[in-house]
């Protein structure tokens, strides 16, 4: 019996030195020590023996036994470093390297040149202490039209045609309404701006869109004169074009201001000489403004005696058209990204 052990011990330890791989080792585990192993049936088969042989065969039966699960623990170790050690001599990579090909990268879009110029003119006047307000597209008559002195029948309803909704509203033509809604909301003095999406009923052309977008602004103190208008819209002006731009007012017919002007100025594109962009004349209409007319003050509740103001209302294509260089309107709501990744 003892030497059928110790032939048992010599060839599983055997065995185990050659074995190359963690599936070979538990193979001879099953064999030598399972349930049914070889080892296991010897140590089952031991009550048969006689008491002293018993305790003789048992105890070496036990050793062989921690032996060989000594070996098989130690060779597992060796085949798993092994096997890590292989894993990394073939599987590194290189973290230097470059990426996959940039065409793989998402793709991050950016904003749109007309949200990029309104966010920068949002910037000077909250840095000037406006406010800024926001407006529905969908108005209502009073707002867009009524309490900026244009009541109903009046001619100059003739000068902004309008998208009207079946129970009455309709499509803002202008944000002067945010103008309404800022009067109905803040006690003078008080200085506020109101970007927004403005629709006019039109057929489109090079330089005429149904949809564009606009920034009103209006501020109510004391004493407001041209000369504050003037001030702002200086202002406003340089730090869009980075640059002194030379201005001249006209003139210009709005129903809720009085006087009210057309600001224009000189061309930056010629530098005054005279260009396609200011059509030869050397300077470019881009700013509609105003001392706010007292009907609309009364309009909005505030006494005309003791308040005053002014207002502007500033298109924001024409703008990014005079920056760009952009000849057609209607580039901007193509939805082509040919146009739209340039800015
Ligand atoms: N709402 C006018 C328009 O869209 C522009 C305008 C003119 C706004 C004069 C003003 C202003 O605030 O004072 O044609």
């Amino acid at each position: 019996m003892k030497d059928t052990l110790e032939t048992l011990q010599t060839n599983t330890l055997a065995a185990i030195r050659s074995a190359t791989t963690a599936a070979e080792l538990e193979e001879i585990r099953i064999r030598v020590l399972g349930r049914k192993g070889e080892l296991t049936g010897i140590l089952r088969g031991l009550g048969g023996l006689a008491p002293e042989e018993r305790a003789a065969v048992g105890k070496i039966s036990n050793e062989i036994k921690a032996d060989i699960e000594t070996a098989l623990g130690a060779k597992k170790t060796d085949l798993d470093g092994a096997a890590i050690g292989a894993m990394l001599a073939e599987e590194w990579i290189d973290v230097s390297l470059a990426g996959p090909a940039s065409s793989k990268r998402p793709e991050r879009g950016h904003l749109h040149p007309i949200s990029q110029i309104q966010y920068e003119i949002e910037d000077i006047f909250t840095s000037m202490g406006f406010e800024i307000l926001d407006g529905p597209e969908v108005e209502t008559e009073y707002n867009n039209f009524e309490a900026l002195n244009i009541p109903d029948h009046h001619p100059a309803r003739d000068m902004q045609d309008t998208f009207w909704t079946e129970d009455g509203n309709l499509l803002r033509t202008h944000t002067s309404a945010i103008q309404v809604r800022g009067m109905a909301t803040h006690r003078p003095p008080f200085r506020v701006i109101g970007p927004g999406r403005v629709f006019r009923y039109e057929s489109t052309d090079a330089s005429h869109e149904n949809t564009f977008y606009q920034i009103e602004g209006m501020m109510v103190d004391r004493n407001i004169s041209v000369a504050n208008l003037i001030y702002f819209m200086k202002i406003l002006l340089k730090e869009i074009f980075r640059r002194e731009v030379t201005i001249r007012l006209r003139p210009g017919y709005f129903p809720f201001v009085e006087p009210g002007f057309e600001l224009d100025i000189h061309c930056l594109i010629c530098g005054g000489d005279g260009c396609s962009v200011c059509k030869q004349s050397g300077w470019v209409e881009l700013l509609p403004c105003g001392l706010v007319h007292p009907n609309v003050l009364r309009y909005g509740n505030i006494d005309p005696a003791e308040w005053s103001g002014f207002a502007f209302g500033l298109g924001l294509n024409r703008l990014v058209m005079m920056r760009y260089g952009i000849n057609d309107i209607r580039h901007f709501l193509s939805g082509d990204l040919r146009f739209l990744y340039q800015f």
